[in-house]
């Protein structure tokens, strides 16, 4: 079966082509530069990026694949969660390409095909860059590596972004359950908002993770919400606050480069160990024997080298999605809704709607 995937959920423009469970194409045109200027995503700037960009991006997609579109057996797209406007672009574009070539069209949920980019396996290509100059990721290689990926199931996925922070178990394919999310921010907001009150530009994630790395985790002590409640539930808008009386109350901390590393590197302690021992507890209780994590956090070298060493020590397989999986991409929309068709699932109309507040049950 050979699929067009489309993703414009959020700030990333993405199409790709997939081919009995391999990607042989994934285009990110990403539009980050544009949304830092405002310090986050503009809704109706992204929906008109996403009009500009998405035809070539898909052009991209096929002819890198080597397809033509009247060799598409079905088009998918993202159907939510995500911004109401953006969605409403790839969405619809799918919907009209199915019924122009009379192929099946299948929705998906953006948060169920995160829980599949653990298992894809792509390697970058440096020869050719992105025809739009944005980011380029997964190339003509074939899911997993190693074994089936239902041979890992149930497993415990921990979805970490800049709008969502949740764990799901993953019972058997196409079936899961979500164990809890956050209560207010995502840990992404967080490591953002509070790179904001340091001075750093949008999205701020990355940069502290790069600063951390030269700073004392243990330099300040900031609070680790909700890590012993008995629940699988995050909350980080407390820590954003008591970043934000922190650096109110040392107002030359930010002066000095040491600090501000020292700084960065607590607070992403304090994001970190909520997420792995949140996630390794449920783990255990569940009873799984394996962890995965996908989402733009998932980038985070502290959060990569934590679950790492904390599977480790738990004996759990971990399966982290490769740093250029991570972040939205077509890539998981094509491989779980190939997934889905291949299982019969009910095709939607193709009068369904986007549905920006769709979340996973
Ligand atoms: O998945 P994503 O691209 O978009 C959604 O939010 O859906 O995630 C973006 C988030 C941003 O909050 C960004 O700061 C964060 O992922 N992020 C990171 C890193 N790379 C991206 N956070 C911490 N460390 C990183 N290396
Ligand atoms: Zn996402």
């Amino acid at each position: 079966m050979t699929l067009l995937a489309i993703e414009t959920s959020c700030d990333e423009t993405s199409a790709a082509v997939v081919r009995d469970g391999k990607v042989l194409s994934n285009v990110v045109f990403s539009q980050i530069k544009l949304h830092a200027e405002y310090g986050g995503v503009v809704p109706e700037l992204a929906a008109r990026e996403h009009l500009k960009n998405l035809l070539p991006v898909a052009q991209a997609a096929l002819s890198e694949a080597g397809i033509s579109p009247v060799q598409l057996d079905a088009v998918a797209a993202t159907q939510g969660p995500g911004l109401g406007i953006a969605l409403l672009i790839g969405f619809k574009a799918a919907q009209a390409v199915a019924f122009a070539l009379d192929k099946p069209f299948m929705g998906i949920n953006h948060h169920e095909a995160h829980l599949y980019s653990p298992w894809i396996h792509s390697v970058p290509e440096v020869a050719s860059p992105s025809p739009l100059g944005g980011e380029r990721a997964g190339e003509r290689d074939e899911l997993l590596p190693f074994a089936d990926f239902t041979d890992f199931q149930p497993n415990l996925s921990l979805i970490v972004s800049g709008g969502h922070t949740m764990l799901v178990l993953v019972e058997s394919e196409l079936k899961h359950r979500v164990l809890g999310g956050t209560i207010d921010d995502a840990a992404g907001e967080c490591f953002d908002k509070t790179g904001k009150l340091m001075g750093l530009a949008y999205p701020a994630g990355p940069a502290i993770d790069q600063l951390a790395e030269q700073g004392n985790p243990k330099a300040y002590d900031f609070p680790r919400p909700l890590l012993h409640d008995a629940n699988d539930d995050f909350s980080f808008s407390g820590l954003k606050t008591s970043v934000r009386y922190f650096i109110r109350d040392h107002p030359t901390l930010l002066d000095d480069q040491k600090q501000i590393c020292d700084l960065c590197a607590s607070v992403q302690a304090a994001i970190v160990e909520v997420l792995v021992k949140k996630t390794i507890r449920a783990a255990k209780r569940e009873g799984v024997r394996c962890i995965t994590a996908s989402g733009g956090v998932t980038c985070n070298r502290g959060l990569r080298a934590e679950l790492e060493r904390a599977c480790k020590s738990n004996g759990f397989a971990l399966r982290l999605a490769e740093k250029n999986l991570c972040t939205d991409n077509a890539a998981m929309i094509g491989i779980l809704a190939e997934r889905k068709l291949m299982a019969k699932a009910p095709l939607p109309a193709l009068s369904e709607e986007i549905q920006p507040g769709w979340q996973l049950a």
